[in-house]
């Protein structure tokens, strides 16, 4: 049965149901824009594809964007932080910025027509979800330099809605504003999700009494089971954004109401390949491989083939012509998503390497708590700093540089010398002890 919230298909933007070969005539076009403006206007592009002996001209199908060279997060910091734009900096007119791999963050930018895209299609990952003109949304991701909230926010705004940009934490509030406000609509990442449900629970609130119908939920991994609980817990319906800032934020892909079978590509904006992670050959519909994303309308900062290190694979279109893709279900590296912010231990590694009582034996522990992801740091004092006064000193010191620089409030503890274990081979950096499902 159609569920009530399904937009019409009279509501949709007509290139969300129109025929394949429609949808690829307008990708190949695109493209072939998309890869001459990085080409002209980027010398990091200009730079690779001349050494690849390519040029825009040589893409004659979509089949020929294999010869062109990946783009990682590995390059964007080697052109930090403005290098990779393609339009004089005055026309950026709003930066975002997520986690690199080290101290610098990825920076991106947008031109007015690159926020007007994104609004665009983030109003259309709503509608998808069941939100309506009209509706309220509350909005939990975080406002500033993550996409989360922002990208969200302008998004509801272009559908119609009455946004409430609450941003993160004070949870208490967040459930006061709920019931005050009586919003249909949530975005939030899956986890917080739940503490609300905590919060709802202790103040004596059934949350299936909540206003809530719909929870637009993204930015970490989430599994089957954590939508059951949360659409048990809520008597709502849970659905699945996914973006990543380097491609444009929230809004690359969005489950459907209806189908609720894995996230339709926004196509006509970003070109999906999966590619065998070790080889970099691409891959068949269907199998499981690495995400990469080329945009076909970004401005000021086109991307080429960016591997996202997302593990999924690319399924026929249901209720829309675009592909999907299924449920995110890993990555390729070890970046790991705490509370919503995204974490490298090399991140952590660096922080360790500016302070002479701390050695680089170190682990990170990841539990949840209350549902919330929880982060202890174990580090090896140097053996001239391990007396009890110096160890409790450093790990102070540290725990304020991570909330500091990287934004995470982190229980660390610094141990004597020869309390972690060793490995035989590849270090251990993570234990991750977060239920699975
Ligand atoms: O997390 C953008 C976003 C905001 C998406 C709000 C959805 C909702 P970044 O901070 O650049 O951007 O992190 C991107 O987060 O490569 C994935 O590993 C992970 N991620 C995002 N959405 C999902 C999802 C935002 N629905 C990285 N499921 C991506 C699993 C997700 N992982």
């Amino acid at each position: 049965m159609r569920h009530p919230r399904a937009p019409e298909r009279s509501e949709l933007d007509p290139i969300e149901i129109a025929s394949r070969d429609e949808i690829e005539a307008l990708q190949l076009a695109r493209l072939k824009w998309s890869l001459s403006h990085a080409y002209e206007n980027v010398p990091h592009y200009r730079q690779l594809f001349d050494e690849r002996g390519v040029h825009p001209e040589d893409l004659r199908s979509l089949s020929d964007l294999a010869q062109f060279p990946f783009t990682t997060k590995e390059d964007l910091r080697r052109n930090y932080p403005f290098g990779m734009f393609a339009v004089p900096r005055e026309q950026v007119v709003r930066i975002h910025a997520s986690s690199g791999t080290t101290g610098k963050p990825t920076v991106v930018g947008y031109t007015r027509n690159d926020l007007d895209t994104w609004a665009e299609v983030v109003a259309r990952s709503i509608r998808a979800a069941g939100g309506r003109p009209g509706d309220i949304i509350h909005v939990c991701y975080g406002y500033g330099l993550f996409t989360g909230g922002l990208g969200l926010h302008y998004g509801a705004e272009r559908l119609g809605m009455t946004v409430v940009p609450m941003s993160g934490g004070m949870t208490e509030r967040q459930v006061q504003l709920i019931r005050d406000f009586c919003p249909q609509v949530i975005a939030v990442t899956p986890s917080y999700m739940l503490a609300i449900g905590d919060e709802f629970e202790r103040q004596g609130i059934d949350p299936r009494t909540s206003s809530l119908e719909i929870g637009i939920f993204g930015a970490e991994p989430w599994t089957e089971a954590m939508r059951r609980e949360i659409e048990e817990r809520f008597d709502m319906q849970a659905l699945d954004i996914y973006g990543l800032s380097e491609v444009i934020g929230p809004g690359v892909a969005q489950e459907c109401i209806e189908t609720k079978d894995g996230l339709h590509v926004w196509e006509d904006h970003f070109y999906p390949e999966i590619i065998d992670p070790a080889t970099g050959e691409v891959l068949p519909e269907g199998e499981l491989g690495e995400l990469v994303f080329t945009s076909l309308t970004k401005e000021a900062f086109p991307v080429i083939r960016y591997r996202t290190r997302d593990l999924t694979r690319l399924l026929p279109g249901t209720a829309r012509s675009m592909r999907r893709m299924q449920k995110i279900t890993g990555r390729t590296d070890d970046m790991l998503i705490i509370r919503g912010v995204n974490l490298f231990p090399s991140q952590i590694e660096e922080l360790l390497s500016e302070d002479p009582r701390l050695s680089m034996h170190y682990l990170l522990e990841v539990r949840r708590k209350n549902h919330l992801d929880d982060l202890t740091v174990l580090v090896e004092a140097r053996p001239d700093a391990a007396d009890e006064a110096s160890r409790a000193a450093a790990a102070r010191e540290l725990a304020h540089h991570i909330k500091g620089r990287i934004g995470l409030t982190a229980n660390v503890q610094v141990v004597e010398p020869g309390r972690i274990e060793r490995s035989l081979g590849k270090a251990k950096r993570i234990v991750d002890l977060r239920p699975k499902d």
